[in-house]
C-alpha cells in the first residue's frame, strides 16, 4: 500500500526520492508525487504528483531539480478517488508545509469541519490532507513542535514525514501504526517506510515505535515521544538478503519468484531440521522444552495466502505434535473478543510483517496476557518487531502482489515448529527423522516438477473460458485448493470458488454444468478415494476437471480432462509444498494469456497496512 521515501544530505534528493519510489512500487499504489525544499529557487515547497505509475511522475521530474531535502509517496486511495488532488504531498494554505502520509486519519471529517469554520480551503478529498493545515495552525517556528502539537489532536494510523520551507534540510518524521525507518549514510539520512527502499543506500537503520517522533537532519536525527521526553534506540545493521530484487531474465517477478521456491526452501530449512535428532531447532522461538510441553493450544493467524498457510501449519500442529489447534482470519479474531488462554501460544504469519489486520491480532491477543510469536519474511517488520520472539522463513524479498514463495516457506516454517513441537511431545525419533528427512527432500523435488510442470497450457486454456472456476480438496488440500483459486482471482481476474471436495453436494454442486472448469487437488494421501469420488460427483454433472495428483497416480489421471501430476511424498502435510506449483503457474500463464498486469493487479497493495 501507501509508501513514503525522504532525503536530507548534499545530493540532489529527486532521483534519490525517484528510485525510492520505483522500490516501493510493488507494495501497489496508484498515483505518487515528490516534494523538494532547499535549493529549489522557490520560496514555497515544490511539489509534482501523478496518477499512475511511477514512471508518469519520473517524466514529470526534472532529474536536475534543485533540492537537498525532499519527501515522496506512494498513494493507494482510501479517502477520495484516484487523481492528482488527492495524491500526496499535500500543502498547507500557504504551500510552504508539505506532508506524507500512510494510514488512516480515523478523526478526519471532525477536524476537517473546525478548520473549515475557520476559513481553511482544502483542495482534497482526503483525511491527509487535515495534517499540513492543522501543523500550520501550530506552527509558531518550530516544525517539531508545530507536528508535535498537530498530532495530539489526531486519532488513528499514521506514518508521516513533514518537509517545511522555512526549514530547508530538516524533515520532520512521526510515526503511530504505520512503519518507518531512518538509514544513516555519510553526511545524508534516509527515510522510509519499507526498508527496501533503503538497500544499497546505506545499511545502518533505526526503527521507530508507535507515538514517537524526530527531526532528521544531514547528521542524524533527534528522537522524542510524541508526549515528550527524549528517546534513542539502538542502530540496527540491515539484513544482507535485503537487497533489492530485480526481475532478471525472467518476465514478471512472479515468475521468477515462483522458480525460486527450491532455494527460498532451502534457506528456510537448513539448519533447523535436525535428523540426527529426529526433531527440529527454532532458535528464535526461545522456547524450553518444558516450555514446549506445556503448550495448551496453538492458535495460528494470518491474512489471504498467510491465511491459507496457517491452515496447514494448524494442521501440522494437530497432526504431528497432537496440540489442539485452529487457525483464524487475524481481521476476524482481533474484533471477536477472544478468550486468551495464557498458556496457548498464537503464531502470527505474514510475508510482509506489516498487515494491519494481522498486527492488530498480536496487539489483542498481548492486550490479554498472551503470547504470540511471529512467522514472517521481512526482518525488522513491524509484527516481528511486536512479538519480539519467533521465526523468520527466509524467503528472500517478494515484490510481486501475488504471493508464491512465501506461501511455501510459511508452510516449510509451520512444518519445522511442528515438527520440533511434535518431537518434544510425541513423535519417537524414527518418525520424527523420517519427517524431517522427507521435508529436507523437498526443494529437489520442487526444483525437478518446475523443470517439467506438465500440461500447465492446457488447464489454462480451461480455465481461462470457464464463467468461474471451481477448486476443491480436502485436509491440508483444502488449504491449497484456497490458495489456488486465491491466484487465479488475483493475477487473472477469473471468478474462482473453493470448497472442501465433500462439500460441493451441499449446495455448489448447483452450478456445475460442461463450462465449468474444476481443479481438484488429490494427492496420495489418506482423503484420497473419497476426493476422487468427489471428482465423480462433479463430472457426473458435466464439469470438465484438472487434477493434481502424485506422480504414478493412474485412477486419479484417467478421470482427469488434464492431468497434472506432482512429485509424491508420504507425508500428506507436505504435499502443499508440491500441489501449490502448477496453481502459480496456472494463475500465472492464465494472466499472461488474458493480458493482466502479473506483478501489479488492479486494486491490489502487497503489503496491506490499512484495516
Ligand atoms: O504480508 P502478509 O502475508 O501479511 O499479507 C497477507 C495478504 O495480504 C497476502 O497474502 C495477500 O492475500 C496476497 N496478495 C496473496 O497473494
Amino acid at each position: 500500500m501507501c509508501g513514503i521515501v525522504g532525503y536530507v544530505g548534499p545530493r540532489n534528493a529527486a532521483p534519490l526520492l525517484m528510485e525510492g519510489l520505483r522500490r516501493l512500487e510493488y507494495r501497489g499504489y496508484d498515483s505518487a508525487g515528490i516534494a523538494l525544499t532547499d535549493g529549489t529557487g522557490s520560496p514555497d515547497v515544490h511539489i509534482v504528483r501523478r496518477v499512475g505509475p511511477v514512471a508518469n511522475l519520473a517524466e514529470a521530474v526534472d532529474p536536475a531539480s534543485l533540492g537537498h531535502t525532499g519527501i515522496g509517496h506512494t498513494r493507494w486511495a482510501t479517502h477520495g478517488g484516484v487523481n492528482e488532488p488527492n495524491a500526496h504531498p499535500h500543502l498547507d494554505s500557504t504551500n510552504r508545509i508539505a506532508v506524507v502520509h500512510n494510514g488512516i486519519i480515523e478523526n478526519h471529517a471532525a477536524i476537517r469541519a473546525l478548520l473549515e469554520e475557520e476559513g481553511v480551503h482544502f483542495r482534497s478529498q482526503t483525511d491527509t490532507e487535515v495534517l499540513p493545515h492543522l501543523i500550520r495552525k501550530f506552527y509558531r517556528g518550530d516544525p517539531l513542535e508545530a507536528v508535535r502539537t498537530a498530532l495530539q489532536a489526531v486519532q488513528g494510523t499514521y506514518g508521516i514525514a513533514v518537509t517545511f520551507a522555512d526549514h530547508p534540510g530538516v524533515i520532520i518524521a512521526a510515526r503511530n501504526g504505520s512503519p518507518l525507518v531512518v538509514g544513516k549514510g555519510e553526511g545524508e539520512t534516509f527515510l522510509a517506510s519499507d526498508p527496501t527502499a533503503l538497500a544499497g543506500y546505506t545499511r545502518q537503520v533505526m526503527y521507530l515505535e508507535d507515538r514517537e517522533i524526530m527531526r532528521i537532519t544531514a547528521e542524524g536525527w533527534e528522537l522524542t515521544r510524541l508526549d515528550g521526553g527524549t528517546i534513542s534506540h539502538a542502530i540496527e545493521e540491515l539484513a544482507e538478503d535485503l537487497v533489492w530484487s530485480e526481475k532478471g531474465d525472467f518476465q514478471h517477478h512472479m515468475l521468477k519468484e515462483i522458480h525460486e521456491q527450491p532455494e527460498s526452501l532451502r534457506r528456510c530449512l537448513s539448519g533447523r531440521v535436525v535428523p540426527e535428532e529426529g526433531g527440529a531447532r527454532l532458535g528464535g522461538l526461545d522456547l524450553t522444552t518444558r516450555e514446549i510441553a506445556t503448550i495448551s493450544r496453538v492458535g495460528v493467524l494470518g491474512c489471504g495466502t498467510s491465511f491459507h498457510a496457517s491452515l496447514v501449519g494448524a494442521a501440522a500442529m494437530e497432526q504431528l505434535a497432537r496440540i489442539p489447534a485452529f487457525a483464524e482470519i487475524a481481521s476476524e479474531f482481533r474484533y471477536r473478543n477472544p478468550v486468551i488462554d495464557p498458556s496457548a501460544l498464537f503464531l502470527a504469519v505474514s510475508q510482509s510483517g506489516e498487515t494491519a489486520d494481522t498486527l492488530g491480532a498480536v496487539r489483542e491477543v498481548q492486550v490479554k496476557g498472551g503470547r504470540v510469536m511471529g512467522v514472517v519474511n521481512v526482518v525488522g517488520s513491524s509484527i516481528a518487531r511486536a512479538c519480539g520472539r519467533g521465526v523468520y522463513v527466509h524467503s528472500g524479498p517478494e515484490i510481486a502482489v501475488a504471493s508464491t514463495k512465501a506461501f511455501t516457506s510459511q508452510v516449510a516454517a509451520l512444518l519445522v515448529a511442528s515438527l520440533m513441537f511434535g518431537r518434544t511431545r510425541h513423535i519417537a525419533a524414527d518418525e520424527g527423522r523420517r519427517f524431517g528427512n522427507e521435508l529436507l527432500a523437498v526443494p529437489d523435488l520442487v526444483s525437478r516438477y518446475l523443470e517439467n510442470p506438465g500440461a500447465i497450457d492446457a488447464a489454462v486454456e480451461m480455465v481461462a473460458g470457464g464463467k468461474y472456476v471451481f477448486f476443491f480438496g480436502r485436509g491440508v488440500s483444502h488449504a491449497v485448493a484456497m490458495e489456488g483459486a486465491l491466484k487465479l482471482k488475483e493475477v487473472a481476474y477469473i471468478p474462482c470458488m473453493s470448497y472442501p471436495a465433500a462439500e460441493m453436494k451441499h449446495g455448489p454442486i448447483a452450478l456445475i454444468d460442461p463450462t465449468t472448469p474444476v481443479v481438484a487437488i488429490v494427492p496420495d494421501d489418506v482423503m484420497r478415494d473419497k476426493t476422487l469420488s468427489n471428482v465423480q460427483e462433479v463430472k457426473a454433472r458435466g464439469a470438465r476437471t484438472i487434477i493434481v495428483h502424485s506422480e504414478g497416480d493412474k485412477d486419479a489421471a484417467a478421470l482427469a480432462d488434464v492431468s497434472i501430476p506432482v512429485p509424491r511424498t508420504r507425508s500428506s502435510l507436505i504435499s502443499p509444498l508440491l500441489t501449490v506449483l502448477p496453481l502459480q503457474l496456472i494463475a500465472y500463464r492464465a494472466g499472461l494469456a488474458l493480458g493482466r498486469n502479473i506483478d501489479r493487479p488492479r486494486n491490489l497493495a502487497k503489503s496491506v497496512t490499512v484495516e
